[in-house]
C-alpha cells in the first residue's frame, strides 16, 4: 500500500493533543463547540463540502445567502461593503491594492509589512518609500510605526497616493493612528489597513478599537482568531470603489469552499452573539494567570505598561519573554515538548494566541509547564538575536528587479549586492531585505544569526542569496 505522508503525519500531530495556542482561531474545532449551530457545523463538515448548486448562491455574484451573510458582516463592523475571502487576507491585500492604485503609483508601505503587501507592490507595479519600523529593545520586539514615522515618510515621498499599514501587528500590538489616517485621508491619501490579527478587536471595550472603519479597505484574517477554518478572512471596504469586486474575482477561485464560508459566517455570528461576554471572560482569566505565570519569575508575559507609550497590546495574546541570555526558540521547543503549540517564537519570547474557547484546564497547563521549567535548558550559548536598526538602501524598486537577470552567491560574499529576492526570516514572515536594497555587511549578520538559531530564511539557500549586480 503506498504511503499518504502529509494526511498520516497530520494525524499523528492530531493524536498527540496538543493545546493549540496558535492559529487557526478555531483551535482544533474546539471554538465552534460554542453552541448548536457550530456543533452541528462541525460534525458536518464532510456533507457541507458543497459547490454552487441552487439555492446556495455564488461567491463572485451573490443574490441569495452569500449576499445576505455579506450584508450581515458589514453590519457587525459597521462599515460600508464586507466580502468574504477564502485564500486569507493574503488575496485581501492583493485586491485591495489592486482597487486603490493603478501602475506607477507612489505607495507609502510600512517596512514590516506582510509578504502578501510586497506581492502586491510587485504586481501592481508601484513606488514604493518606506515607513520606519519602530523598535523595543528591551522587549526585543518590532513596533507599528506612529504619527512622526507616518510623517517622515509622507516627507520623503514626491506625490504619494495612498498608505498601507498593517495594525496590530504579529505581537498584537496596535499604534495610536486615528489622527494621522484623518490628517491623510483630508490631503486625499487612500488607506488600506491590514489588520489580519485584528478581527476580534472592538468587539469588548478591553480589545484594542477595531480599525474597520478607519481605513478604506481594512482586511482581517477572521481564521487567525475567530472561530472559523484556515484560509477565511475579511475585506472590510469604506468608500465607493466597485472595481474592488473585479479584483477580488481576479484573486479568488472560482470555486471558493462553503465550509470556509460558512465558517466566516459562524465567525460573524459569534462575534454579533457571544463575543463580548467572552472576551471579557478571557481577559480576566488570562490576567490572572500572567500574574501567576510572572510571578514564577521564569518567564515574564507582557502587559501594556511595559511597551512604549501610545502603544495598546492585545490582552487575548501571550508575549512571553524570557531573560537575556535565554532563548525564546529554545522556549518554543520546550514549550512543544509539554504539547503546548506556540504561534511563533523570536529570539526573546513566543507569541501565545489565546481564545475564548480556552479552559482554566488549558492556563493551567501553560503555568505547571513553567513551573516546571528547567531555565538552564533555555541557555543560550549563540549570541543574541539583533534587529536592524537602519535598512539598506532602495536602488531599485521591488517591481523594477523582479525582471533583472540575477546571480547566485554565497551570503557572506553578497556586500554592496542588490538583492533580487525579499529575505524573509520565518516566523514571522517580515522581509529583513526586500527586492532592490542593497546588502551591507550589517544585514549578513543579521541573516546568519537567524540561520544559526535554526530559523528558516527565506530566500536564502544553502547559504546562497541571488543578487543582481550594481
Ligand atoms: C500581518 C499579516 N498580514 C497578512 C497575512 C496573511 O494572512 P492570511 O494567512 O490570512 O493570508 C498575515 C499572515 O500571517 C499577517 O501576519
Amino acid at each position: 500500500m503506498n504511503k499518504a505522508p502529509l494526511l498520516e503525519g497530520l494525524l499523528r500531530y492530531k493524536n498527540e493533543e496538543n493545546l493549540i495556542l496558535s492559529m487557526p482561531g478555531n483551535k482544533s474545532g474546539k471554538a465552534f463547540l460554542k453552541d448548536k449551530l457550530g456543533e452541528v457545523f462541525k460534525d458536518s463538515l464532510g456533507d457541507l463540502d458543497i459547490t454552487e448548486v441552487d439555492p446556495l448562491d455564488n461567491l463572485h455574484n451573490p443574490e441569495g445567502i452569500i449576499r445576505e451573510a455579506q450584508e450581515l458582516l458589514a453590519k457587525t463592523y459597521k462599515v460600508k461593503k464586507a466580502y468574504f475571502l477564502v485564500n486569507g487576507s493574503s488575496g485581501g491585500n492583493l485586491a485591495a491594492i489592486f482597487s486603490a492604485f493603478n501602475e506607477g503609483d507612489e505607495v507609502l508601505v510600512e517596512r514590516n509589512c506582510h509578504k502578501s503587501i510586497y506581492n502586491g507592490l510587485i504586481l501592481r507595479k508601484l513606488k514604493v518609500v518606506y515607513i520606519d519600523t519602530v523598535i523595543d529593545e528591551n522587549l526585543g520586539i518590532f513596533l507599528p510605526p506612529r504619527e512622526e514615522e507616518i510623517l517622515r515618510a509622507l516627507n520623503k515621498a514626491n506625490n504619494p497616493k495612498g498608505i498601507i499599514l498593517t495594525s496590530p501587528n504579529y505581537f498584537g500590538i496596535s499604534s495610536d493612528i486615528e489622527d494621522v489616517i484623518k490628517k491623510l485621508k483630508d490631503i486625499g491619501l487612500k488607506v488600506i489597513i491590514d489588520s489580519a490579527h485584528g478581527a476580534h478587536f472592538g468587539f469588548n471595550e478591553r480589545l484594542p478599537k477595531s480599525m474597520a472603519k478607519l481605513g478604506d479597505y481594512v482586511v482581517v484574517s477572521a481564521h487567525k482568531t475567530l472561530p472559523s477554518l484556515t484560509q477565511g478572512a475579511f475585506l472590510l471596504v469604506n468608500n465607493n470603489c466597485d472595481n474592488v469586486e473585479f479584483y477580488l474575482r481576479a484573486f479568488m477561485t472560482t470555486s471558493p469552499s462553503y465550509l470556509i464560508m460558512a465558517s466566516l459566517d459562524y465567525a460573524r455570528y459569534y462575534l454579533d452573539n457571544y463575543a463580548r461576554e467572552d472576551y471579557k471572560n478571557l481577559i480576566e482569566v488570562a490576567e490572572n494567570y500572567t500574574e501567576k505565570i510572572n510571578s514564577l519569575n521564569k518567564v515574564y508575559i507582557v502587559s501594556e505598561k511595559e511597551v512604549k507609550s501610545g502603544y495598546t497590546i492585545d490582552k487575548s495574546r501571550y508575549l512571553m519573554i524570557v531573560k537575556d541570555g535565554f532563548s525564546g526558540h529554545k522556549l518554543l521547543d520546550y514549550l512543544r515538548e509539554k504539547n503546548i503549540q506556540s504561534e511563533m517564537s523570536f529570539s526573546k519570547g513566543v507569541v501565545l494566541i489565546l481564545s475564548p474557547s480556552n479552559t482554566i484546564e488549558d492556563f493551567e497547563k501553560i503555568y505547571l509547564a513553567i513551573k516546571e521549567l528547567n531555565l538552564n535548558t533555555l541557555k543560550n550559548n549563540e549570541s543574541t538575536m539583533e534587529f536592524i536598526n537602519s535598512y539598506p538602501e532602495k536602488i531599485l524598486e521591488p517591481y523594477e528587479i523582479f525582471n533583472l537577470k540575477d546571480r547566485e552567491i554565497n551570503l557572506n560574499e553578497a556586500i554592496n549586492k542588490i538583492s533580487k529576492d525579499f529575505i524573509v526570516p520565518y516566523p514571522p514572515g517580515i522581509p529583513i531585505v526586500c527586492p532592490g536594497e542593497k546588502i551591507t555587511c550589517e544585514i549578513i549578520k543579521i541573516i546568519n544569526e537567524y540561520i544559526n538559531n535554526g530559523l528558516s530564511v527565506i530566500g536564502i539557500n544553502n547559504n546562497k542569496i541571488k543578487v543582481v549586480d550594481n
